[in-house]
């Protein structure tokens, strides 16, 4: 699969009624690649990975999934051909276990076998959620509930990942091991990563090719190592 592309997005444009959240998104993914979007509160980078995983309708603008145009689809299908999203906030179930969270993530898995395959993967990447399988997910930390959506997301064996804001409100060191645990997704199971970030520092280190997006526009790119030089990059996003 080496040099096709797993996501081409071109002049997203999103409104909620009169409010328009996009005006003009246009990035693109190599199969294999992490790529980030990175941006201030309220930038637009939820408002893209809703509109790519089928959960907002575009008002303008074309996105293609491998190849074919997956507009109008709803999220549903997009999970059974091979995306998976990791919410903002995190959205586990607080009132079911561990183990019952990540069985929601293949609910359109009928091969038990394969179900069992990668739970274990689950468990392996997150040794943490195999220690606490049994226990209700609202009692976990907001770093093990970070690790549950993730694990949840990969119960459905996604080609496609996008995860926003994995680092929103997470104790810094669990925030290291989680994106370890993204790059080792990546590396491993050969996983596209569409990252979505405010810390920016972070999401540059261990993507490949970054976005920066301002109200509702991209208005810059360029390769990770390139934008974290970038003066403009350094002063709005790393802090001078
Ligand atoms: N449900 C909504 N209704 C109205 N406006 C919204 C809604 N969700 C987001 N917005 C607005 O859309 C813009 C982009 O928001 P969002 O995609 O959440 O940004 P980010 O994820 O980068 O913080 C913001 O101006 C925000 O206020
Ligand atoms: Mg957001």
């Amino acid at each position: 699969m080496s040099g096709s592309v797993a996501l081409e997005v071109r002049g997203l444009a999103v409104r909620y009624g009169v409010i328009t959240a996009l005006q003009e998104v246009s990035f693109r993914i190599p199969q294999g690649d992490i790529v980030t979007l990175i941006g201030c509160n309220g930038a637009g980078k939820t408002t893209t990975l809703r509109a790519v995983s089928g959960l907002l309708k575009p008002s303008a603008g074309s996105i293609q999934f491998e190849g074919s145009s997956i507009a109008g689809l709803p999220p549903h299908e997009l999970v059974r051909r091979g995306m998976a999203h990791v919410p903002e906030g995190r959205m586990v179930f607080a009132n079911l276990s561990v183990l019952e969270n990540l069985h929601m993530g293949a609910y359109l898995q009928r091969d038990k076998a394969k179900i069992r395959e990668m739970l274990e993967f689950v468990y392996t990447t997150f040794p943490r959620l195999r220690e606490r399988e049994k226990q209700l997910a609202g009692t976990l930390s907001g770093g093990e509930q970070q690790m549950l959506a993730i694990g949840r997301a990969l119960m459905s064996r996604p080609r496609f990942l996008m995860l926003d804001e994995p680092s929103l409100g997470i104790a810094p060191l669990l925030v290291k091991t989680i994106f370890e645990k993204i790059v080792e997704i990546n590396r491993t199971q050969g996983i596209t990563v569409l990252l979505v970030e405010q810390n920016a520092n972070l999401a540059l280190e261990v993507s490949r090719h970054g976005y920066v997006i301002e109200t509702g526009r991209v208005i810059l790119e360029g390769a990770s190592p390139v934008l974290r030089q970038d003066p403009q990059v350094r002063a709005a996003y790393l802090g001078g």
